[in-house]
């Protein structure tokens, strides 16, 4: 990778992880991913805002040499995840002089997870500012995106904001803006769902935050750079906004087919509706596909076979994950079938208790579905059309 220049005096000097096909060993990365660090020089010192993942750092230390960097004055760490504070501790060894600029939170997850000298961070708090000569970095603390110590910075004469981990995406891409806006939208969206999504209230709180501020550029710590700041803001303002659509999420296993005829029979109820439908057999689908359908569905249905007493393991993964990311879904339930008993529907219900959903009447039958079954997912359809329609999600 080639350090590329934003505005004069601001460069992004990070790394293109093109082969990067798993995150905290749980999120899969299709498109690959970037670690942006940005290179921020005053006429009287010089910042770079968050690092790299330590399994990049020499392309780092390379995009540094050749911009000719001699010495570094700052490093403002946004967030101590590994994947932007990991080549901290190189670039303190590297740079002598340097020294970590972030907020006491902050500061005390790089003490515990780097092993930072104390000695080598500037704390700083809300609204601080970082004057660089001719360039003054403002500092926005800006908790739970997504840990409890992320912060953003906005570079004042330039009107450039770095919000590390929000708005980016996880997309390896050798342009250094957002090269298609259809594409970023479903990536950043994905993104949104895997890592924002639980953190929804703090986000919107951050968004009106920053409605006030003129931003020019976005250049988060994931993805490409953003040259048009409304397109992801509005995209997050909708994502994170209490508005769902009317789409129904489907996601099954079916181990005998009795639970696959019924998540058929269903989909066709609700495409007579006229409802969207999208189901996913977990046992071949990307739990990121999922986690992105739930971003704004209004309705989970969650189809299961009763194994021995219980959901399916596969489906009680998926359950977990998503009582976990806190969908803004508003209403449930569960279909499925049970050879000799169980306690499937009750389970899954008790999974999703983080969820504020309405749970709807389930239909859960004994072996393999009969016509009064089938008649039951009929009413079920029914059910979340009137209750989608109520709702005005579907204007009748
Ligand atoms: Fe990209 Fe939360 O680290």
């Amino acid at each position: 990778m080639i350090p590329r220049e934003i505005v004069p005096g601001v460069f992004a000097v990070g790394a293109i992880d093109w082969d990067r096909r798993i995150f905290d060993e749980l999120i899969s990365l299709p498109d690959g991913t970037t670690y942006n660090s940005y290179l921020v020089r005053g006429s009287d010192k010089t910042a770079l805002i968050d690092t790299v993942d330590p399994a990049k750092t020499q392309d780092l230390t390379g995009n540094l040499d050749s911009l000719g960097v001699g010495s570094i004055d700052y490093i403002v760490a946004s967030h101590a995840e590994q994947d932007h504070s990991g080549s901290i501790p190189a670039m303190l060894e590297r740079f002598g002089e340097a020294k970590v600029v972030t907020n006491q939170k902050c500061r005390d997850f790089l003490v515990d997870l780097l092993h930072i000298p104390e000695d080598r961070v500037i704390v700083i708090g809300d609204g601080d500012t970082l004057p660089l000569g001719g360039k003054t970095l403002e500092f926005i603390i800006a908790p739970w995106v997504h840990w409890p110590e992320t912060m953003l910075s906005y570079l004042r004469e330039d009107r450039v904001l770095f919000p590390c981990d929000l708005f980016g995406s996880h997309y390896a891409t050798s342009s250094l803006y957002v090269p298609d806006e259809g594409v970023i939208y479903e990536s950043a969206k994905r993104y949104y769902a895997e890592i924002m999504m639980p953190f929804r209230a703090s986000i919107k709180g951050h968004l009106e935050k920053l409605a006030s501020r003129e931003i020019d550029i976005i250049a988060p710590s994931h993805g490409p750079v953003y040259d048009r700041p409304a397109f992801i803001m509005d995209a997050y303002r909708d994502w994170t906004g209490d508005a769902v659509k009317n789409v129904v999420v489907l996601p099954f296993v079916s181990m005998h087919g009795s639970t696959q005829a019924m998540v058929d029979h269903l989909i066709g109820a609700l495409m007579q509706r006229g409802i969207p439908v999208q189901p996913f057999n977990l046992t071949k689908a990307d739990t990121g596909d999922l986690a992105k359908a739930l971003v704004d569905a209004a309705t989970v249905v969650i189809g299961s076979p009763t194994l021995i007493f219980g959901p399916h393991p596969q489906v009680v993964y998926a359950a977990y994950l998503a009582n976990l990311l806190r969908p803004k879904t508003r209403y449930a339930t569960v279909i499925g079938s049970y050879g000799w008993g169980g306690k499937t529907v009750d389970t899954l219900k008790d999974m999703l208790g983080r969820l504020k959903v309405e749970f709807l009447e389930p239909v859960y039958v004994r072996g393999y579905p009969k016509e009064v079954d089938f008649a039951a997912l009929d009413r079920l359809a029914d059910d979340i059309q009137k209750k989608h329609e109520e709702a005005g999600i579907i204007r009748p």
